[in-house]
């Protein structure tokens, strides 16, 4: 799809309000959907007991005010007197229940009353509240893909927008704390930070297997989504950064995760605006939202992360190397230009150290390798012709600045025979 058709297709779907793969009238029958369980839950919970008791009240009131002249008027009326009381005493005991039991049974962390219930008087209430609690919930890796569905949706229904970002302890360097400023204090989003690092790094601790690795990953991270999903109410639509290629690459090669397998009780519909979109034409979308550069032309990021770069099984000391030593990769790939024209770039550590010299001592260190390449689909790619000199200058400041690394080689191998991973 060329550039201006995307364009014009975003702008069309900005307009109408169409932002996935529902049309506009399924949306409009959900929307009224839920506004109308939401109207009999409230009026059922609350409004009716409350009504329905005033009334009783009033009954009861205006019994008492006549009382005095009943029972002027002998036996019988002291007996209406009493009836009376009995339903003054029955009708407010049943408001005051009614008011505890919405109270104790609100959601936690919620406001007293439901969102826009100050607004009962104007009899919009209803309806702002309802169109408000729509709820979308959308996994913000952080990445192109999730980043351009975030900005999107957050275009299209702001705050109704709950994004959820996990830090699994396998991001680069800097990149959760990119993801909190772009999106809650940049673009003011509905943002939940989860620090998950060491449930993730625990149930990882000891497992070799990298499949094994990779649905340890996969699953943890649907358990703590859905954690956070069950926190929330209202909630109808998943959005996910679903694109092209991942559809196309579900070939069993290796498992490409997207948080799919979300237990059935949570009946969440689908949104993937970008699942009939390449990379390119993701990016395309990004710019068109206003997002930075930085985040649209970052290079791919595997779902698993560094997981799949801390070869074998993982532990934080390799970890840490790994992310410092991409840090590095990036900043000098930066400073010489690399950035942006070269597609894929990392550092990678095995589970495995070699004999070394450092500080006039003997070491036994991990070593680092170097990966750079170029591709356009992922499916096959060249190594980067990267200067000797660059390459020597990372090597120098990997095996200064990292600790527990003595040694730095470079992969020379294309796809095929090498995976753009090692793992
Ligand atoms: P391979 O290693 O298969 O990688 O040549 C091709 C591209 O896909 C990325 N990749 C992944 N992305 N989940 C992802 O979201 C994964 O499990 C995964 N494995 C590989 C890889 O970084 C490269 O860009």
């Amino acid at each position: 799809m060329r550039d201006d058709a995307i364009l014009k297709l975003l702008a069309e779907a900005n307009e109408s309000g169409e932002i996935c793969k529902y049309s506009e009238e399924q949306i409009l029958a959900a929307q009224q959907q839920n506004a109308k369980n939401k109207i009999n839950h409230l009026y059922n919970e609350l409004i009716f007991p409350i009504t329905n008791n005033i009334l009783y009240l009033i009954y009861s009131l205006a019994t008492l005010i006549i009382m005095p002249f009943i029972y002027a008027g002998g036996e019988s009326g002291a007996e209406l007197g009493a009836v009376a009381a009995y339903f003054l005493v029955f009708s407010v005991a049943i408001v005051l229940a009614a008011v505890e039991k919405y109270v104790k049974n609100r959601p936690e962390g919620k406001e007293k009353w439901p969102k826009g219930f100050q607004k009962f008087s104007n009899n919009t209430f209803a309806l702002n509240y309802m169109l408000t609690s729509i709820g979308y919930m959308l996994a913000l890796s952080g990445g192109v893909d999730s980043s351009v569905v975030a900005a999107l949706l957050i275009k299209a229904i702001g705050k109704q927008l709950v994004c959820v970002h996990v830090n699994h302890g396998l991001l680069r360097k800097g990149e959760p704390e990119q993801v909190v400023e772009v999106f809650r204090n940049q673009m003011d989003a509905n943002l939940i930070y989860v620090d998950a690092i060491d449930r993730f790094l625990d149930k990882l601790e000891g497992v070799e297997e990298p499949e094994q690795k990779r649905k340890i990953i996969g699953a943890e991270f649907i358990r703590v989504f859905e954690e956070e999903a069950r926190k929330l109410e209202g909630i109808e639509f998943l959005a996910q950064g679903t694109i092209y290629p991942d559809i196309l690459e579900s070939d069993g090669v290796k498992a490409h995760h997207n948080v799919g397998g979300l237990p059935e009780d949570l009946h969440f519909e689908l949104v993937e605006p970008l699942k009939l979109l390449f990379k390119d034409e993701v990016r395309v979308v990004g710019k068109a939202l206003g997002l930075p550069d930085g985040m649209i032309y970052r290079q791919p990021f595997p779902g698993p992360g560094l997981g799949v770069r801390c070869l074998g099984a993982i532990t934080r000391d390799r970890l840490e190397a790994v992310r410092e030593s991409d840090a590095i990769l990036r900043e000098e790939f930066a400073k010489n230009g690399l950035e942006g024209k070269v597609w894929q770039y990392f550092t990678v550590i095995p589970d495995f150290r070699s004999v070394g010299v450092k500080g006039g001592k003997r070491s036994f260190e991990w070593p680092v390798i170097l990966r750079a390449v170029n591709t356009k689909d992922a499916m096959t790619a060249t190594v980067e012709d990267v200067p000797f000199s660059l390459l020597q200058h990372i090597t120098e400041r990997i095996t200064k600045e990292v600790p527990g690394v003595n040694r730095v080689c470079f992969d020379l191998t294309p796809k095929p025979t090498g995976t753009i991973e090692w793992e």
